[in-house]
């Protein structure tokens, strides 16, 4: 079964070719990271201008890649939550309209259950259920209990800045550029991670859940301490940022992990990328299989998408109906 995934839910346009959910036959983005760069963050309304211009170009040079054609096409993926939601609608739309002229199906996909399924699709052998899913993006920070690649409910989520913000945000206080996480992981190769005294957050009521926006800020006012900040200063910060916040990415994980009886770790998201998180966790979570996304699928993507849409048209044939919506929120 042949699908086509579109991805729109944030900065990234893209569209993929994926064959019974795991054989990549295309996998085009078209990132907007330069449009936002002066920003330091994301502009929602300059997104969805982007997401407009670059949809069509990139669905025909993901089809050229595949070397098929719009027929060959047996149903169209399409993230539908959660995002930006003018971003979400641009997808969805060009979703229904193809759905509706080529009489295929079409299926809406939860953006970070897509997530976790990039580290499933990444591995050739059988996945054991429940999982934990463990998403680390720039928009979303979520700890996820997984009885199937799509069907999740959220153990923990951010109460504030998802983790991949904070690391943008912080990057900006360093004076880096954006996306702020890959210039942090590069520094804090440098850097003294015991020199700063960070703390991430805590949530009294639902200690699962994270809370990055005090570390950023305690980032803020350790920098406006130092009377000017070196090269050195920099690294120092961002170590210290980094290792407060992986630890407490880790030791919340495997709490999780004991909570739900999960044997098998999901990664997925951007700030998965990250190599230092990677090694804290394939020394700390002893006993756990770790699944990680292979390159070209951690960050945002079509072909996670249409891979998870080939499982959930298994379980929901006909696919969706026309008057199906975009849901900003998770
Ligand atoms: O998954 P993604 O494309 O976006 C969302 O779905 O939100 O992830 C983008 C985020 C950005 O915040 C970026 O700074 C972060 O992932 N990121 C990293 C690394 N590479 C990308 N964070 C830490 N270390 C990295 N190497
Ligand atoms: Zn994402």
């Amino acid at each position: 079964m042949l699908i086509l995934g579109i991805e729109s839910t944030c900065d990234e346009t893209a569209c993929a070719l994926v064959k019974d959910g795991r054989e990549i036959l295309s996998n085009i983005v078209s990132s907007q990271v330069d449009l936002h760069a002066e920003f330091g963050g994301v502009v929602p309304e300059l997104a969805c201008r982007r997401h407009v211009e670059a949809l069509i170009p990139v669905l025909d040079e993901a089809l050229k890649a595949a070397g098929v054609t719009l027929d060959d096409v047996d149903a169209i993926a399409v993230a539908h939550s959660p995002g930006l939601i003018g971003a979400l609608l641009i997808g969805i739309n060009a979703a229904k309209a193809l759905a509706f002229s080529l009489k295929k199906p079409f299926i809406g996909i939860n953006h970070i259950e897509a997530h976790l399924y990039a580290s499933i699709m990444s591995s050739s052998t059988e996945l054991q259920f429940p999982a934990l899913g463990i998403v680390l993006s720039g928009g979303h920070t979520s700890l996820m209990h997984l009885t199937s690649p799509h069907q999740s409910t959220i153990i923990a989520k951010t109460v504030d800045d998802a983790v991949g913000e904070a690391f943008d945000k912080v990057a900006k206080i360093l004076g880096l550029s954006y996306p702020g996480g890959p210039e942090i992981e590069r520094l804090a190769l440098a850097g003294d991670p015991t020199r700063f005294s960070f703390k991430a957050g805590r949530v009294k009521e639902s200690p699962l859940d994270f809370s990055f926006s005090g570390l950023k800020t305690a980032v803020l006012y350790a920098s406006r301490k130092l009377p000017t900040i070196t090269y050195q200063d920099q690294c120092d910060l961002a170590a210290g940022f980094q290792q407060t916040a992986f630890s407490d990415v880790l030791q919340k994980t495997l709490q999780a992990a004991r909570l739900h009886q999960c044997q098998t770790l999901l990664f997925g998201g951007g700030v998965t990328n990250n190599k230092k998180l990677r090694n804290l966790f394939e020394k700390e979570a002893l006993g756990y299989r770790l699944l990680w996304p292979a390159a070209g699928l951690s960050l945002d993507n079509a072909a996670m998408i249409a891979g998870l849409g080939f499982h959930k048209l298994q379980q929901k044939k006909g696919g969706d109906l026309l008057n199906f919506e975009a849901i900003a929120t998770s």
